[in-house]
């Protein structure tokens, strides 16, 4: 049986971005969000170590302003951050901080009761707003909470598999999208004049990720297999310090607190790769010198495979108060009392900087380019938002705290662009077959009796991307990758599930997300194979320097059958910082 739904607005994801839209639009239309987990469960809520804006309630580092704010930013993202888009960031995260504490986040506090901030990576002045070391919590409860008080509808734990797209004019527009409901495995149509993608990053390709389970990028996967772009995929971020083995997020707040990496030898070895920024330099940077460490014998423990982040010298007492969950995951998943020794960690898989691109103005999903790298073609109404969006904010390598912050910013835009439109819109029939192609999907994977076993598929995915699309890539690597995808996409036609039941049908959801995954992981090692240069987050070591006159531009990655994805170019707006060498 199909069930048919009609909500003005459409967002697909409970997190920070969806949420924030959601809030937005609720005053004046119908709004429902769609999540695969129960709202507050969605990985914003795993989020820690704090916001980026300029306040300026803790100057122990300087007076902040807008524009410092954008300068660490482009020079963070190797200056492949659009500049409009970091200008129009800076200049309207701190708004969105004060609106969030407006509505109630209990964010930590200065004695004087103001904000307390507090250092990370890259940021010249401390600018981090935070609640201790759960911020992403603190602010999704609030979100949460607003659009209950607003009367937003949710469906929760319900999958969405697909996007009803049509033509009109020479553009995409979307006209709503198909979902199943993971209790019962009924399929849901949902119509809408608009639709907002908010469905998170994809961290779950590699073996080891802060990300939590539901993380596999369902945004990305179901854009891609429409033909449509996704950019600049080749820039997944490692976050320097997950917690060995498992990669579980320790936050950047631990090195913003004054906490410091050691190697085997006891020695501070970032003062060697960023003699002024230290611990606090970007990730890409700190990530590259723990591997660099490892790689000359310096790393910590039997396998000499991870370094140590210390901590113990802020003191118990600041440890309880600001760092309370880094405190229990060391000592809960390694048995470490941080107050006391120091914690193992690693880099983990934490973040994509790319993802579904978005328009400059409107924030609608971009379609294409033509010759000239300037847009050409969107899918109208079509939205993107929070990590499943690439802005082009964080570039080639994203601060620390600059997601959160970017969540709640162009959520906010999204929904008002949204409210602008929504009256102009007249719905038109959706067509007679709609849901069918993805009713006999459902159908074909539960009734194969044999083939391939989704988590074994999985894992060897998981465990080629760790392998050969990691911090450091060479095309060698790259292409072993790529072929190892391949042969995965051509094993997964035949998978099949064990568990043939309707009810909340794990294994069947499991399936539905590989196939997601092996397609955005297609697009992503394409895309690291074209980029044939060094830059932030992608470090090719046959090509090390960067190279603007080739590639100072973002990759647009095109799924075709039967080929290697399409590569073209957008270019990058650069307004006030031109590109520089990049030190700390
Ligand atoms: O380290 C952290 O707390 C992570 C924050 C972020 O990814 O922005």
């Amino acid at each position: 049986m199909i069930h048919f739904h009609y909500h003005d607005v459409i967002i697909v994801g409970a997190g920070l971005a969806g949420t924030r839209a959601a809030v937005e639009v609720a005053p004046v239309a119908d709004v429902a969000v769609i999540s695969k987990v129960f709202p507050t469960r969605s990985h914003s809520t795993a989020a820690q170590g704090g916001a980026a804006a300029v306040l300026n309630n803790n100057l122990k580092r300087g007076v902040d302003t807008w524009l410092l704010h954008m300068f660490d930013t482009v020079k963070g993202s190797d200056y492949l951050a659009d500049q409009n888009i970091v200008e129009y960031f800076a200049k309207e995260a701190p708004k969105a901080i004060i609106e969030m504490e407006h509505w109630g986040t209990p964010f930590s506090r200065m004695p004087d009761g103001r904000i307390s901030q507090r250092d990370f990576g890259g940021h010249q002045r401390t600018r981090i707003a935070h609640a201790a070391d759960r911020t992403g919590h603190a602010l999704l409860h609030t979100l949460f909470e607003q659009s209950i008080r607003l009367g937003v509808k949710y469906y929760p734990e319900f999958f969405v598999m697909d996007l009803i797209l049509d033509e009109e004019e020479g553009d995409y527009v979307v006209r709503g999208v198909v979902a199943y409901d993971i209790r019962t495995t009924e399929l849901h149509i949902f119509q809408s004049k608009a639709v907002m993608l908010a469905t998170g990053g994809g961290g779950r390709i590699y073996k080891i990720t802060s990300n939590a389970h539901e993380y596999t990028g369902d945004g990305f996967g179901m854009i891609y297999r429409k033909g449509l772009p996704l950019q600049d995929m080749e820039f997944p971020q490692f976050h320097p310090t997950g917690l060995y083995p498992l990669g579980i997020l320790i936050t950047e707040g631990v090195r913003g607190e004054g906490g410091y990496l050691i190697n085997s030898k006891g020695e501070r070895f970032m003062e060697r790769y960023a003699p002024d920024f230290k611990d606090l330099a970007p990730r890409d940077v700190v990530s590259r010198a723990i591997y660099t460490e490892i790689m000359e014998g310096r790393g910590v423990g039997p396998k000499k495979d991870h370094v140590l982040l210390k901590i113990d010298h802020i003191g118990k007492d600041a440890i309880m108060e600001k760092l309370p969950e880094i405190w229990k995951f060391a000592k809960t998943y390694t048995g470490v009392d941080c107050t006391k020794e120091p914690i193992p960690v690693m880099p983990t898989m934490h973040y994509m900087m790319g993802g579904i691109p978005t328009h400059h103005e409107t924030g609608e999903v971009v379609a294409d380019v033509g010759p000239d790298g300037e847009v050409s073609k969107v899918v109208k109404r079509l939205y993107a938002g929070g990590e499943a969006a690439c802005e082009s904010l964080h570039g080639a390598n994203r601060l620390g705290a600059n997601s959160m912050t970017d969540t709640i910013v162009f959520g906010r835009r999204v929904g008002k662009h949204m409210v602008e439109i929504l009256d102009t819109i007249k719905i038109k029939d959706l067509p007679e077959d709609v849901g069918k192609e993805q009713e006999e999907k459902i159908k074909a994977i539960l009734s194969r009796n044999s083939g391939e076993k989704v988590s074994k598929l999985r894992e060897e995915l998981q465990e080629t991307m760790w392998e050969n699309v990691s911090v450091f890539r060479t095309e060698e690597k790259l292409i072993k990758a790529l072929d190892k995808i391949k042969e995965l996409q051509e094993r997964y036609k035949n998978v099949y599930v064990e568990d043939k039941s309707t009810t909340f049908n794990m294994e069947l959801k499991e399936a539905l997300e590989l196939e997601n995954m092996l397609n955005y992981a297609e697009a992503l090692v394409a895309s690291a194979l074209f980029r044939k240069e060094s830059r932030g987050a992608h470090s090719r070591v046959d090509y090390p320097n960067r190279d603007d006159e080739h590639f100072l531009k973002h990759t647009l990655a095109f799924k075709q059958e039967g080929k290697e994805p399409l590569i073209k170019q957008r270019n990058v707006v650069i307004t006030r910082f031109p590109p520089q060498e990049r030190r700390y």
